[in-house]
Formats: C-alpha cells, sequence, structure tokens
C-alpha cells in the first residue's frame, strides 16, 4: 500500500540547535581580581549557571565554551557530568566577537555541525537565562529564515549627553530595545556575518552577534527577554543577578 508522503518525510534533518558561551573576557569594569565569569552568585560561578541551565536544556544538542587559552578556572568548574555535556575551546580573541567566531571555527572541527544548524551565542555573564527563556526564543524562531535574539523594549526616558554630562535632546524610545542574550543563527550565516565584519575592519565595532547579521543587510527578530537575564558588568549587577536568581 502507498503511504501519502508527508512533511516529515524530508530528506534534510532538522537543525540542531547549539550553544556557544563566550568566556575569554577579563571583567576590566567589574574589577573583582578574577574574571567575572568565575565570581561566585548566588551558590556558584556565573559562568556554572549558564552552563547547568544549556546542559540540562533537552533541545540543546551540546554546549561549547569559549575561554582564553591560559584559562586556569575551567577545568574546575567543569563537573564529570557537565563534562558530557559541554566542550571547552581554548580559542579566545582580544574581543568577544573574536572570541565568537573562534569558537566557530573550532566547534566545528570536533562535532559534525551543519550549516542550517543553529548556534545560540550566550554572554557568560547572564546567569539568570532559564530554560522558559530559551524555549521562547526557539519557538519564536521555529523555521524563521535569519533568525534573532532576546531583547527588552526600553522604558526609560532616554536623554543624550553633550561633553559636560548635560542633557542636549531626550531621544524617543519607541522602537528601541535593549540587546540581550542568546542571540540565535543559523550556523554558516553567523560565520559569515562575523567574517565579513573582521575582513571589512568592523569586528571591534560591533558589541554583539545581531550587529554582524545586520551588516548584511538582513533583520534579526526580536523576542522579548527579561529583566532576570541582566548582564553582569559592574559590581552592582551581582546583588541584582543574586536577587533574582535566589527568587525562583
Ligand atoms: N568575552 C570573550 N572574549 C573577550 C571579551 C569578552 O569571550 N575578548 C565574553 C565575556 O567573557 C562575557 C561576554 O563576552 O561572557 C560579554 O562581554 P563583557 O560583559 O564585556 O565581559 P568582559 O569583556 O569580561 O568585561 P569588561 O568589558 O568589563 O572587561
Ligand atoms: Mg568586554
Amino acid at each position: 500500500m502507498n503511504r501519502p508522503a508527508s512533511p516529515s518525510q524530508s530528506f534534510a534533518a532538522a537543525p540542531r540547535r547549539f550553544a556557544l558561551i563566550p568566556a575569554a573576557g577579563v571583567g576590566a569594569r567589574m574589577g573583582a581580581g578574577i574574571p567575572k565569569q568565575y565570581m561566585t552568585v548566588a551558590g556558584k560561578p556565573m559562568l556554572r549557571h549558564a552552563l547547568d541551565t544549556f546542559a540540562a536544556h533537552a533541545r540543546i544538542a551540546r554546549t561549547f565554551v569559549v575561554v582564553s587559552a591560559g584559562d586556569g578556572w575551567i577545568d574546575e568548574l567543569l563537573t564529570p557530568e557537565l563534562a558530557r555535556r559541554a566542550t571547552v575551546l581554548r580559542v579566545g580573541g582580544d574581543t568577544r566577537q573574536e572570541s565568537v567566531l573562534n569558537g566557530l571555527a573550532a566547534m566545528r572541527a570536533g562535532a559534525s555541525i551543519g550549516d542550517d544548524d543553529w548556534v545560540l551565542v550566550h554572554d557568560a555573564a547572564r546567569p539568570g537565562l532559564n530554560a522558559e527563556l530559551i524555549d521562547r526564543l526557539l519557538d519564536a524562531l521555529e523555521g524563521d529564515a535569519v533568525g534573532g535574539l532576546l531583547a527588552l523594549p526600553v522604558v526609560d526616558t532616554l536623554k543624550r549627553a553633550g561633553g559636560d554630562a548635560r542633557s542636549l535632546e531626550t531621544v524617543p524610545r519607541a522602537g528601541l530595545w535593549a540587546a540581550q542574550t542568546p542571540q540565535m543563527f543559523r550556523y554558516a550565516l553567523l560565520r559569515r556575518a562575523l567574517d565579513e565584519a573582521s575582513a571589512r575592519g568592523r569586528i571591534g565595532a560591533i558589541t554583539d552577534d545581531a550587529s554582524a547579521i545586520e551588516m548584511l543587510g538582513l533583520q534579526p527578530r526580536l523576542v522579548e527577554g527579561s529583566p532576570r537575564n541582566l548582564k553582569v558588568t559592574l559590581a552592582q549587577d551581582a546583588a541584582l543577578a543574586e536577587f533574582f536568581l535566589k527568587g525562583q
């Protein structure tokens, strides 16, 4: 008996999802004495929060973490259980985007990653990410041609300052969003976007992955994130992250 063709009988395998955590920064603005991703927040190092969240998520095939070549903390942080779900790449660069680009190249060397597989790039310094936010991003971008990122609509009234910290004008906040991570793009597209930004000498000017995609003329989808997913940058941010993590 002939069976009708169903949409599930497709030749291409469903794209897989990989997490890539750039964790090769020094945390200069934090000034903690150790790189901030290794600072303890709510009982464990910030990087462990992100690693544990991805490792426990059934829809994430594997997590890659990029650290600097001389990193002396990562081995201690990886439990044997985490080590089965996560791969350490000691290829950190001088900027976040170089660390991401190096990580993209290195992750393919060890795993069979397809051009259309998704990569979720997530800052090590955002310990508040949880499974619900990952699911929201994955669901919103299912089958999307470009990809996208978690972000929050701006609620504050914004001022543009002159050189002497006096307000020159009020900047309309309509349509403005604050970018968060994860930022989720197809492997080949993200690599091409960062490669081209790098070749044009613009890699130092971009601070997230989505801006490299925008330089290709594409428009990443904005998916509503959460205040709990803040980036810990300054000393006071650690207390706020702790508040969200302990209140969950
Ligand atoms: N990062 C990285 N490689 C770099 C710089 C940053 O992998 N050369 C990572 C950081 O470890 C962090 C994320 O990118 O997880 C976001 O960067 P940021 O918050 O700026 O962290 P740092 O660069 O460490 O902090 P600072 O800018 O204050 O030095
Ligand atoms: Mg930085």
